[in-house]
């Protein structure tokens, strides 16, 4: 990254409460620590209006992997990452973990909650908007990077297929919602307007903006990685009570 006089800006987009953001800026910051000992570095975790960022302050100051050095200092911005958050060419490198699969709102209405189980019309304006939103993202992005700046992006992602693996858990509460239907905790009109308005990108969507060179940034690297199920994997009884925790925690 770009190493300029004055502080070097690190931006963590969507970072929530922060706790898997310690690693990464630490990654980011050493190095430029030896680079240039000494050097000021500015790192600003955004996230909404109504995240916890006082859990965020916390972590930075306690947290065993926390970034938190002589001359490194922490700021947060309370605003949407699909706007432009940072003054023009001042960014030196920016990261993302687990966010960008939430869209800027609910594009529409669905016949479920989860965008798998759309119809193919309403599956057809979902697209529309999650690559709306992507091109958007990289839009405001491209315009906060410093000339030879970086963004990381790590997220979920789906098969060629449009397949995330996420279908069987979003099945469960979608099965779960309609039982509290049935037993009048909700009205169908309460339910019928519930949507998660999220979309997992195929490296296909991921792609499409940098095909059509729409932006002036250049994509460096993309890799799908299937990370399977760890704790599914190493404790099969875990599977039976991983199912049924799924029904009180929707309720
Ligand atoms: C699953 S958390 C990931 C947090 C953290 N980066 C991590 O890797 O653990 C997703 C975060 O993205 C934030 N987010 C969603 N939409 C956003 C938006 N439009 N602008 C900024 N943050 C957003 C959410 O508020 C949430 O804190």
């Amino acid at each position: 990254v770009p190493l300029d006089d004055g502080a070097v800006v690190i931006v963590d987009y969507g970072a929530s409460q922060g706790r898997n953001s310690m690693a990464p800026m630490s990654a980011a910051v050493d190095p430029v620590r030896g680079r240039r000992p000494g050097h000021p570095i500015l790192v600003f975790h955004t996230d909404l209006p109504n995240n916890d960022f006082t859990s965020l302050f916390t972590i930075v100051a306690e947290d065993p992997q926390t970034y938190r050095r002589p001359e490194v200092f922490t700021a947060v911005i309370e605003r949407s990452f699909y706007d432009r958050l940072l003054p023009s060419t001042s960014v030196a490198l920016g990261w993302s973990s687990i966010a960008l699969h939430w869209l800027e709102g609910v594009p529409g209405p669905l016949r479920g909650i989860w965008y798998a189980d759309s119809t193919a019309e309403q599956h057809a304006v979902w697209k529309v908007a999650a690559a709306r939103d992507w091109l958007q993202f990289l839009s405001s992005r491209a315009e906060e990077l410093a000339a030879g700046g970086e963004l990381v992006i790590v997220c979920g992602a789906a098969d060629a297929y449009g397949s995330s693996g996420a279908e069987p858990a979003m099945a469960i509460v979608n099965a779960e919602l309609a039982a509290m239907t049935s037993e009048r905790l909700l009205t169908p009109t309460e339910r019928e307007s519930l949507a998660i308005p999220a979309w997992y990108r195929t490296v296909d969507e991921w792609r499409a903006p940098f095909a059509a060179d729409e932006i002036g940034l250049q994509l460096v690297g993309l890799e799908l990685v299937e990370l399977g199920d760890p704790l599914w994997d190493e404790k099969p009884t875990l599977r039976l009570s991983r199912g049924l925790g799924m029904t009180p925690s929707t309720r």
